[in-house]
């Protein structure tokens, strides 16, 4: 497993590199105009790093020790504290103060993370009262025949894509934590997409 984690994080850059531009902009949308204290769940290789403002902190969570080796490298780009723990560690609870956070941003992770539910209980914690949470993730399927391929072809995809759920109800988990729209929009790449930026409702 460790092994294939090394191998996962040295191939990822270079295969997900020609879908990854076309979306950079979404990317760029969501994370130019961020302030205060961000946290960074799974940032992986630190795509993110390069559009976030330099004047901001970040705190960047990682798991893999070898992505995290590889987003280490691309931190020229601003303040950046690295910790290599999953999102749903109670050590981060020695890291991150309640209420302390401007927002917290997943991008394609939240298809990764085993318990999204307790992650995102987790990010009403952490995060600032009119904190943000930033989300840009691939979801299910909506044409039921589409489902059931993804259904079908998801216990293989996980074990090759590091974990990946292809067939996540996100939008959904994200409305039933009690998270609001700010913006959100569907989309379509090789996969059907969800992006947006969201708000507590003020009843949690
Ligand atoms: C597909 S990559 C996306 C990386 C990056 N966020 C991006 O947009 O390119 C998913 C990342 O989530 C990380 N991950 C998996 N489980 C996690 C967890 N429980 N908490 C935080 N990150 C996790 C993986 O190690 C991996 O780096």
């Amino acid at each position: 497993m460790a092994i294939y984690k090394r191998f996962f994080a040295q191939i990822y850059d270079p295969v997900v590199y020609d879908f990854e531009k076309s979306l950079f902009a979404k990317r760029r949308a969501l994370l130019s105009n961020l302030k205060g204290t961000v946290l960074g769940v799974g940032e992986g290789t630190g795509i993110n790093f390069k559009f976030y403002p330099k004047e901001i902190d970040v705190i960047a969570v990682e798991p893999s020790k070898a992505m995290l080796k590889k987003a280490r490298k691309k931190n020229k780009y601003g303040n950046i504290s690295f910790h290599n723990l999953g999102i749903n560690d109670p050590e981060l609870d020695n890291i991150i103060e309640e209420r302390s956070i401007d927002a917290i941003v997943c991008t394609l992770v939240l298809c990764t993370i085993s318990d999204p539910e307790k992650a995102l209980l987790n990010f009403k914690k952490w995060l600032k009262p009119n904190g943000k949470l930033i989300v840009l993730e691939h979801i299910h399927a909506t044409k039921q025949i589409n489902k059931a391929f993804q259904n079908f072809v998801n216990p293989v995809w996980k074990v090759f894509a590091d974990g990946c759920n292809l067939n996540r109800n996100t939008d959904l988990l994200i409305n039933e934590a009690g998270f609001v729209p700010v913006k959100e929009e569907y989309f379509k790449r090789a996969l059907r997409f969800y992006s947006g930026i969201f708000e507590l409702k003020e009843s949690n």
